[in-house]
């Protein structure tokens, strides 16, 4: 399904990746754990096209979509929900769930549906602004549900469990199996051992490279190998 070749990127001569090579296939469900400033946000900004890597190609599907920008790419069926989501001023919560349904006639009913889905009481949210009257939990999970309306092919989080606070991480992880067991891919870049378990398998990035995509054991036992805590984490393993 999405397919990254040599992928390099650098900002002001600091190499932030470096030759990433992934293959991600149809259907899967994709955690990218790695230390902070690693590189995780910056590979998920260039397969949606937000940064421009320096050379390498990105394939989705078959189509070479290095050159595509945003909303071109969007089309083909990728969604991104950001680490830090977006404020509009001026747009209503039901105005960017409208959008995000592909301008199909969006019922304030439905709209109420899929913000119950986050855990977000609807009625009362529905007209008000995407501004930063909104708490950065109510922000995250707002654009989650923009990404569930979307039904796209492959659906990229950047950190969802982000100032999510602990009821509505139990709606997360169910939103995420559904979205498994109706066969959309996902890549999910998490620092959090319960959606790394949910994971089909796992990518570990370090200094902008990709240091294993494998199964959750191997990388538990990656981590723990390399744990800077003295008397342990909160892995099984430690
Ligand atoms: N536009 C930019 N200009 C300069 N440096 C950048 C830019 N974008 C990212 N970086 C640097 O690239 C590195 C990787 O950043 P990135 O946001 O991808 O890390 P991350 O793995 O997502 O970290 P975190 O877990 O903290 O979210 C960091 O050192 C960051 O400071
Ligand atoms: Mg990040």
């Amino acid at each position: 399904m999405l397919e990254l070749i040599d992928i390099c990127f650098e900002k002001d001569n600091k190499k932030i990746l470096n030759n990433i090579n992934l293959k991600i296939d149809d259907k899967s469900f994709i955690a990218i754990t790695g230390p902070n400033g690693s590189g995780k946000s910056t590979l998920a900004k260039i397969i949606m096209g937000i940064e421009k890597p320096n050379s390498g190609k990105i394939l989705f599907n078959g189509t070479d979509i290095t050159n595509l920008n945003i909303d071109e790419r969007a089309n083909l069926g990728i969604s991104f929900a950001f680490q830090q989501p977006v404020r509009f001023k001026g747009i209503t919560i039901y105005d960017i769930l409208k959008l995000a349904s592909h301008n199909k006639k969006l019922t304030k009913q439905e709209a109420c549906h899929v913000l119950r889905k986050v855990g977000i009481c609807a009625e009362e949210y529905l007209n008000r602004e995407l501004n930063s009257s909104l708490s950065g939990g109510e922000l995250k999970r707002i654009e989650i549900a923009t990404v569930l309306l979307r039904q796209s092919k492959l659906n990229i989080f950047d950190e969802p469990e982000a100032g999510i606070d602990l009821w509505s991480f139990n709606n997360l992880i169910n939103i995420f199996q559904k979205m498994h067991n109706d066969n959309q891919a996902s890549l999910i870049i998490t620092h959090q051992e319960r959606i790394l378990n949910i994971a089909d398998k796992i990518i570990l990035i370090k200094n902008g490279k990709i240091d294993y995509f494998g199964s959750k054991k191997a990388i538990i036992e990656n981590i723990c190998a390399n744990c800077p805590n003295e008397g342990g984490c909160d892995y099984e393993c430690c």
